[in-house]
């Protein structure tokens, strides 16, 4: 069975120092995780970042690509720039960038094609809001902004993570019960099951408050694989519990 993977998303958050802080005691806590472990860090701090995880089981992760390879793109950063600094996964189509910056499923879905081309593993996030999930439409919308994915990069989804993230359950304190999340998770391992024979190998993560206490019930679940933790991948006694929780 595949290593469960807990990715921490730190957003727009951190300093030279509290990173340093915070890396220190989770290299300190983190020896011997039987999991997968990743921090999403912001651009700046990549070379910092790979410096302190070096030879760790910590890998580095990005929080966004750019949808293009290279050129007069004022402020993006780039697939091959993020390999420069050893990044293992990024981020792509997260909720608050599809909200407040517009992506499309149609930008996500190039970014992804971008990192896996330089290499990058793309956590591809989907998920629907409160308004979407109280109108029905959480299935299509999740089916809907994978397929984009999917319909972009063939076979290569296999090498893609999924990370299921209601938006709703997004840095708010209210987690979908871990049956809500299964159900969401099955739907998406279908959609995978369909576009190609390697389905089972691909790592779906649930995000959305997930915390020290709720982590062990979510990750017990069939199809949940991991997950992606905001604000406790800020803390390191609870990154460290949620970490603990995983196998
Ligand atoms: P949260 O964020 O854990 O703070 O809810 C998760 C995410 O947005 O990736």
């Amino acid at each position: 069975m595949k290593k469960q993977l807990i990715a921490g998303n730190w957003k727009m958050n951190g300093s030279l120092a509290a990173n340093e802080a915070l890396l220190q005691a989770l290299l300190a806590g983190a020896t011997s995780a039987k999991c997968l472990v990743a921090v999403c860090v912001p651009a700046p701090y990549l070379a910092q970042v790979q410096q302190c995880v070096a030879g760790s089981i910590i890998d580095l992760g990005a929080q966004d690509v750019s949808q293009h390879e290279v050129g007069a793109f004022t402020g993006e950063v780039s697939a091959a720039m993020l390999r420069d600094f050893g990044v293992r996964y990024c981020l792509v189509g997260h909720s608050e960038r599809r909200q407040y910056h517009g992506e499309t499923d149609a930008e996500v879905a190039t970014k992804a094609q971008r990192a896996l081309a330089a290499g990058i593993t793309p956590i591809v996030c989907v998920g629907e809001t409160l308004a979407q999930r109280e109108a029905g439409q959480t299935e299509e919308v999740v089916k809907r902004q994978l397929a984009a994915v999917i319909h972009a990069n063939g076979h290569c989804i296999s090498e893609v993570v999924v990370a299921y993230e209601p938006v709703w359950a997004i840095g708010t304190g209210k987690t979908a019960s871990a049956e809500q999340a299964q159900q969401v998770h099955a739907v998406l391992r279908k959609q995978l099951q369909a576009a190609t024979a390697h389905a089972d190998r691909v790592h779906i993560l649930y995000g959305g408050s997930m915390n020290a206490a709720n982590a062990a019930e979510l990750l017990a679940q069939p199809d949940i694989d991991g997950g992606l933790v905001g604000g406790a991948a800020l803390k390191a006694p609870d990154f460290l519990s949620i970490i603990a929780a995983a196998h």
